[in-house]
């Protein structure tokens, strides 16, 4: 498990250095919007990109040795509102939430938990705000600690005897009291409601329900809406993916953890659309080569765990889901990284009926094998030929026509954004200018991910050494992300790397100028090497390789 991290440090270091700003802070921010600094900008570039060459462009060979097909896609935010209605969205993308009747404010009915107790035949209850049932227990008790014990009944009934019953307020009997958990409000809650997460706008200048629209909740309906595009423009043949990065916006009730549940943020998504009898084997495939891509990039092992979800937890499309989790310093239980979800036919066919477009698939090739093979006998009888193949074409041809199945591996850009930050974010010791062990904040990010891949520095802005360093940074510079420093001791200037997670500095000094060989220090290990001026692009290709 991750040390735990405390969540307010950790974002105002981000906020410092340059990686996350809340949105419009100067106004005082707006809840469950994020802006990305200077280096968090590139960061969250790398994972794109890294997801885009390793999913889309490159990706590893299937179960069966051969090559994946796979397609990109870049499609509107805003679409016909009838794709929303064929998705399940309209009708069913809600959270059940709760709302304070005095102070107004809004919960997520599944993250208010409750403990309960009885006294005197009366049922008393307190409540608090928390992820789940185990990290709401001990801010329960916490808060019982503060009640007055004799005034407050659950804090007496604990007292006595600590027979307390802890619900979910999705789960509290329809007897209990629902105080509310907000700090300070004594009032009462309401029960649970359904809440529609989708935000709405007009399209055109009247705001009637006719021009009613949506931000899409998931980039994955896009990718629904054009598979037929993809498929006749492309001349695919199944299996094949198709995939897109973008961004999705849901009205989330209780945005929080820092970026983990925004109302603004991007998905990485594929679908991969197969054979029906084939889908089990690729859905196996994907859930274990997802987790793997989080581990190549450099989320520890322990870290990522994947979990099957029940079957009362499947969203509407899905007939097995496995939730890849990571463990999040800011929860004790870990948290969905990404999903990846056996949706069947679920959504081809409701697009199918809702827009009335054929969207099955015809297998040509397997199709036309049979034939070869069924008509090879008649191969001189043309009358009997073609009697043969109009028998095949009524009874055998359906079995060519079908609508495939999909495999959704489902990522979120912002959430692994979150997940590399915290798991890069390292206190230990180094050496400082004059020797002595220092404490150093350092963000040790992989390489391939690192905001800043290298920093050049003249060890003194003289004797030629300045024009030298600058003149490396320039040759370097058309092909990585790099830097130049000349500002300030060089021990400060490694520190400052450090922090922004850069992997190697490199040095121009007095050899340099006599031998043409810089220092490169590595980040982690802090070791120094010497090697030629002329190496170090090498050195850098190798480190950012993908393989
Ligand atoms: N198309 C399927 C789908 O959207 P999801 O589990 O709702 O499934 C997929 O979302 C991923 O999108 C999640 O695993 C998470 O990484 C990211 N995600 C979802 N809601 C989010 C939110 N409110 N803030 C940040 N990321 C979110």
């Amino acid at each position: 498990m991750p040390t735990k991290l405390d969540m307010a440090k950790f974002a105002k270091f981000c906020k410092d250095m340059g990686f996350i700003f809340q949105s419009s802070e100067i106004y005082g921010g707006i809840n469950g919007f994020w802006d990305y600094g200077p280096l968090g900008v590139e960061l969250k570039r790398n994972i794109k990109e890294a997801w885009w060459q390793d999913m889309v462009r490159n990706p590893p060979p299937g179960p069966d040795g051969q090559e994946i097909r796979m397609v990109g896609l870049d499609c509107s935010i805003i679409m016909n509102p009838n794709v929303w209605v064929a998705s399940g969205h309209v009708g069913g993308f809600s959270d059940p939430m709760v709302d304070c009747l005095k102070c107004k404010k809004r919960f997520r009915a599944d993250k208010v938990h409750f403990a309960c107790a009885v006294v005197d035949n009366t049922p008393h209850a307190i409540s608090v705000e928390a992820d789940n049932a185990t990290d709401a227990e001990p801010l329960l008790k916490e808060k019982i600690a503060k009640l007055d014990k004799k005034k407050h009944p659950v804090g007496r009934a604990l007292k006595s005897a600590p027979q307390l019953e802890y619900h979910s307020a999705t789960a509290l009997p329809a007897s209990w009291p629902r105080p509310c958990p907000a700090e300070d409000c004594d009032g009462t809650l309401t029960e649970p409601r359904a809440f529609n997460l989708m935000f709405e706008s007009h399209a055109g200048p009247i705001a009637s329900d006719e021009n009613k629209v949506y931000l899409r909740p998931e980039t994955a309906q896009g990718i629904f809406a054009n598979y037929k595009n993809v498929l006749d423009s492309s001349r695919l043949k199944l299996p094949f993916g198709i995939a897109q990065v973008g961004k999705a916006f849901r009205n989330e009730i209780n945005p929080r953890n820092f970026t983990f549940r925004s109302r603004e943020f991007e998905q990485m998504e594929i679908e991969f659309f197969c054979h029906p009898n084939e889908s089990r084997k690729w859905y196996e495939y994907w859930r274990d080569l997802r987790r793997q891509w989080y581990s190549r990039l450099g989320l520890k092992s322990e870290n990522l765990v994947p979990r099957e979800q029940g079957q009362e937890e499947l969203a509407h499309y899905s007939v097995g889901t496995t939730d890849i989790e990571y463990m999040f310093p800011f929860s004790d239980e870990p948290q969905e990284l990404e999903g990846v979800a056996h949706r069947g036919d679920f959504d081809l066919s409701a697009h199918s009926s809702r827009s009335g477009k054929d969207l099955k698939y015809f297998d040509e090739e397997g199709w036309n094998a049979l034939l070869q093979v069924r008509l090879e006998a008649f191969k001189d009888d043309k009358a009997k030929r073609e009697e043969e193949k109009k028998k095949l074409e009524k009874e055998e041809k359906a079995q060519f026509q079908f609508v495939p199945h999909v495999i959704e591996p489902s990522a979120g850009a912002d959430r692994f954004t979150l997940a590399v930050l915290c798991e890069a974010y390292t206190e230990d010791t180094a050496p400082d200018a004059k020797g002595n062990p220092e404490t150093r904040i350092v963000m040790k990010f992989h390489p391939r991910l690192a905001p800043i891949k290298a920093a050049i520095f003249p060890l003194v802005n003289k004797d030629g050494m300045d024009e030298e360093a600058k003149k490396l940074y320039r040759e370097l510079k058309p092909f990585f992300n790099v830097v130049y420093d000349q500002s300030g001791a060089i021990g400060r200037r490694y520190r400052r790397q450090d922090e922004a997670g850069t992997p190697f500095c490199i040095t121009v000094d007095g050899d340099t100028m006599k031998d043409g060989t810089v220092t490169i220090r590595d980040r982690d290990t802090l070791k120094q090497e010497r090697i030629p001026k002329s190496e170090v692009r090498k050195v850098l290709e190798k480190a950012l390789s993908p393989v």
